[in-house]
Formats: structure tokens, sequence, C-alpha cells
């Protein structure tokens, strides 16, 4: 940890939802510098809505006592012009989980809504370089609803979340292969974060070696693909609520590599196409990509295979039919 003399000038962080189950992990590991890095000091704004307000002092109380020497203000609000003042980092967690009888795509309905107001407000009052993460389901749909209602922010400056599924991916190749995860390089999610999902596994390494000589292709395209797209499902299934620790976790690494570079390593993000890999533009999509200086850069040039382009077809159509289903929340 830095002296306080050596420390950067302090960023605002924006979370909504945060007095949420996400929330409540999320906010200790941008606290404690694991996102935007030990020498950052951060400004914590924090939305929730009007019945959440308690719980929101609750877990401000809670920062209070934890005593991070990283972070140097803190507010809490149900106003979003308060929460993305000046934010330059947002994260959209903020919106209800589905239950184990329901899809993500059916939760747009109740939760398309709020990205409109939310997109407007970003498009108002925060930083013109914000980097905002969509994390409310149905991830990729809420990051588009919110890109469309922010016409002044650069359409690149908002992604959804796939690296819940990265990991996902990661730990069942680490646990198949017997070795730790950080042995894991380079496996990444095409797609929507929805069952149509595709983690592809065709560049990816495992201590080195080519993910598709160690594992075999009946595992890769049948038990692996399906474990990695249900697992959210599963975890409601087992936990009688949605992943939580995980997702911040996810969300954690999403920011901190876009923040502060993935050196050289493939990570997943999906963001707005420019028509990589025939993608309609527009549509957020999760795209392999590599992160440095703060921006993020489509691995546009790699092979892909006839399974990879079925998967890659799957996922346009159910995001179009997403699109389709929100057209009058996109301004
Ligand atoms: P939660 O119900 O525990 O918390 C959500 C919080 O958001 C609540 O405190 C609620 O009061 C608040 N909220 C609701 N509407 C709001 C609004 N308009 N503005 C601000 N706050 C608002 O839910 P959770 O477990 O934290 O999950 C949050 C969302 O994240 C859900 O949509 C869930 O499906 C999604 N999720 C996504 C991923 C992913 O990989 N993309 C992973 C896990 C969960
Ligand atoms: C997840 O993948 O864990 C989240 O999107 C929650 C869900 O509804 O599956």
């Amino acid at each position: 940890m830095c002296d306080d003399n050596e420390m950067k000038q302090p960023i605002r962080v924006a979370v909504t939802g945060a007095a949420g189950n996400i929330g409540y992990a999320l906010l200790w590991r941008i606290a404690s510098g694991d996102c935007f890095g030990a020498d950052q000091p951060v400004i914590l704004q924090l939305l929730e809505i009007p019945p959440g307000m308690q719980r929101l002092d609750g877990v401000i109380m809670e920062l209070k006592d934890s005593a991070f020497p990283l972070v140097h203000g803190m507010v809490g609000t149900d106003d979003p012009n308060i929460a993305f003042n000046e934010a330059d980092a947002i994260f959209l967690v903020g919106s209800r989980p589905r239950t184990k009888d329901m899809d993500r795509s059916d939760l747009v309905a109740a939760n398309g809504p709020i990205f409109v107001g939310q997109g407007k407000a970003i498009d108002a009052v925060a930083s013109p370089n914000v980097k905002v993460i969509t994390v409310g389901n149905p991830c990729n749909t809420n990051a588009l609803i919110a890109c469309a209602n922010a016409p002044s922010i650069p359409p690149q400056q908002f992604t959804a979340m796939t690296r819940l599924d990265q990991n996902r991916a990661v730990g069942q190749m680490a646990e198949r292969a017997d070795v730790p995860a950080s042995k894991i390089h380079d496996v990444f999610i095409w797609g929507n974060h929805a069952n149509t999902m595709y983690p592809d596994p065709r560049f990816a390494s495992v201590e080195g070696k080519n993910a598709t000589d160690v594992f075999d292709e009946e595992w890769l395209q049948g038990a692996f693909l399906d474990t990695v797209a249900t697992r959210g499902k599963a975890i409601i299934e087992a936990r009688g609520a949605s992943s939580a620790a995980s997702a911040a976790s996810a969300a954690t690494d999403h920011m901190r590599d876009w923040w502060q570079g993935s050196n050289g390593r493939i990570v997943s993000m999906a963001l707005p196409s420019e028509g990589w890999y025939g993608v309609p533009e527009g549509l957020v999509f999760s795209f392999p990509c590599r992160c440095e200086n703060g921006e993020i850069t489509v691995v546009d040039d790699l092979p892909v295979d006839a399974f990879a382009q079925s998967k890659i077809d799957e996922n346009i159509a159910a995001l179009l039919e997403e699109r389709g289903a929100v057209s009058e929340l996109l301004g």
C-alpha cells in the first residue's frame, strides 16, 4: 500500500444496486484496490432505489468500519444524477435477478426500462471518458439500452459482462486438467450472456499446450459448453439465489483489465459491434478482446470454423430478437 502522498487523484466510481447481493461483495473489492490499483483512491457513489436506502445506509456504515485507505469519499443516493456525477467508472448492477424457472431474457420487461433513465443520466452528468460495465440482466441488451440513451458518450465506453462465463470456462478446464486456474489462458466467450453463449476453446492453452490437444472435442462441444452456458441456473438451484460473489469477482476482473490492461491476454467483453465477425453493427456482443492504455481492442482476425460460426449465428439471432423486443426503449 502506498503512502498517502504517493497516491493519485481520486476517481469517481458509481455502483448501482449497491445494497444488493453483488454490491455487497463488489464494493469491498473496489475499496481494497483490486480493481483500479493499490495507488488509486476512489470516491464511491452508490445508487439504490428508495426501498433499498436503509440497507444502503448499513452498507455505508460497514464500508466506513472497514477503514479502507483508498476510499476518499462516499455518497449514497437514490438519484442517478448524483450517483453518476462526473463518474469515471460505472457498474450498472441494480436490477432484478431471475428465479430458477426464468431465462435471463424474461427479465427484460422488468429491468430494461431502468437502463433508459440511467443511460440518460450518464449522458447528462458522467465524465465524457466514463467506462461502463453492465451486469444487470439481460446484460447485453441492457447495455444496448443504456448506450442508446447516452448519445454523447462513444458506444465503445458501454460494455456488458461475460467475464463470469469466461471465468467459469477457466474453472471447468482447470478442474478437468487438474491444474490451477492460472495455467489456463485465452479461453473466451462469444455472444450473449445467455444459454446460447459459446465458450471458445480453440485458442486456449493449458500449461502452454493447446486446449484442443488436452481435451477431446466431445467434451469441449458437449459437457464443457453446456456446464458453462447453464452455470447461472445451476447456482440459482443450489444456492436459492443467483451468483453474487463470483459475479462481483468477474466485474472486478473486467474493469481491472479495462482500466489497467490485460497484459496481452485475450479477455471476454461484450461491446457494441462495429461489424466484427459479421455481427450486425450496434449489437452488444461478446468478442475476444485485449485491453491496453484504457482502450479495448477486439481481436478481429481469428479464424472461425463451421461450429464456431453456427454458435455466432445463434447468438446474433438471439440478440436481434432481444433488440426487437426493446425497440421502444432505444431512444
Ligand atoms: P439483488 O436483488 O441482490 O440486488 C439488486 C439491488 O438492485 C437491490 O438492492 C435493488 O434494490 C437494487 N435496484 C433495483 N432497481 C434499481 C435501480 N433502478 N437503481 C438502482 N438500484 C436498483 O440482485 P443481485 O444478486 O445483486 O443481482 C443484480 C443483477 O445482476 C441481476 O439482474 C442479476 O441477474 C445480474 N447478474 C448478472 C451476472 C452476469 O454475469 N452478467 C451475474 C450475476 C447476476
Ligand atoms: C449468472 O450467470 O450467474 C447470472 O447471470 C445470474 C443468472 O440469472 O444466471
